[in-house]
């Protein structure tokens, strides 16, 4: 096996360097964690499961014109991307109430919000990854007023068209998690969309019996994290259908016998 040099270890991925300058392989592990860290575990297939979902959306999300990182899947669990420098925000946008919000303000959870709303926390494990007010951002140089103008604008279209593809195949969005990176032009930095999209930071529910399939079953330790990730995969015609077990997880193959 060719050796390969490794820029980064993140507790769900690592990233490698690329074939080309400027790209990088983002390879999926089968690793949850929760919590910060404080919460470790595995969960059988994840990284096969979420190279694929993140594939499916983010190239859905480029034909409307939101620019991302994503080049190309390389195989079951590495991507090609081009290489960002990363943002130190993580961008949170909800729809109904749970998790930290339901927590911190008391609200519900399941609550359908009036307005989506946008948080931004600040990226940094040692601190616990903190809320962070819009004022911080700037006053401490972790990103410029037109770069998270950007940043909203390319978050509520992603949540817009998000709620469509989910919607369609009986899932509500309740939250999900984004990042986003630098790439350059010349001198003209720009931001694209980054990471990852897949239920390890995004809250679904089913829309008729509000079963979680999202990484909270591993967070509050309700079982089947693994067939949850699948069953999304799955709706989102990534997984072949009953009578075709056999190819499960063969993704390439399934592939091939679709045409696609
Ligand atoms: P929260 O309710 O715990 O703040 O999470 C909001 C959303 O962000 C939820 O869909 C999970 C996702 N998320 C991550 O992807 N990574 C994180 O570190 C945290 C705290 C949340
Ligand atoms: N991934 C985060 C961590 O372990 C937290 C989470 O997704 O709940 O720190």
């Amino acid at each position: 096996m060719v050796r390969r040099r490794q820029i980064y270890e993140g507790k769900a991925k690592i990233l490698y360097e690329g074939p080309e300058p400027g790209t990088l392989i983002q390879y999926f592990k089968d690793d949850a964690t929760a919590f910060n860290a404080q919460k470790r575990g595995t969960i059988s297939g994840k990284g096969v499961l979420n190279n694929r979902i993140s594939e499916h959306i983010f190239t859905a999300l480029q034909t409307i014109g939101v620019p991302t990182h994503f080049i190309r899947r390389l195989n079951m669990r590495e991507q090609l991307i081009r290489q960002v420098e990363i943002v130190p925000i993580e961008v949170v946008v909800r729809n109904v109430a749970a998790g930290s919000l339901s927590k911190r303000l008391g609200i519900e959870e399941g609550t359908q919000l009036p307005r989506t709303i946008i948080e931004y926390y600040y990226k940094d494990d040692a601190l616990g990854d903190p809320l962070i007010a819009d004022e911080h951002i700037a006053c401490f140089g972790w990103a410029s007023q037109d770069e998270m103008n950007d940043i909203a604008d390319m978050a509520i279209r992603v949540n817009d068209f998000m709620c469509g593809l989910f919607a369609a195949i009986g899932i509500r969005l309740v939250d999900f998690k984004l990042e986003f990176g630098r790439v350059w032009d010349g001198d003209y930095a720009r931001v694209i969309l980054a990471d990852e999209i897949s239920p390890d930071g995004c809250r679904l529910w089913d829309m008729k019996t509000s079963e979680k399939l999202d990484k909270d079953r591993f967070r509050l330790d309700l079982g089947g994290e693994a067939e949850a990730y699948q069953e999304i995969a799955r709706r989102l015609g990534l997984l072949p259908e009953e009578g075709e077990e056999n190819a499960v997880l063969d993704l390439d193959s399934h592939r091939k016998k679709r045409g696609r």
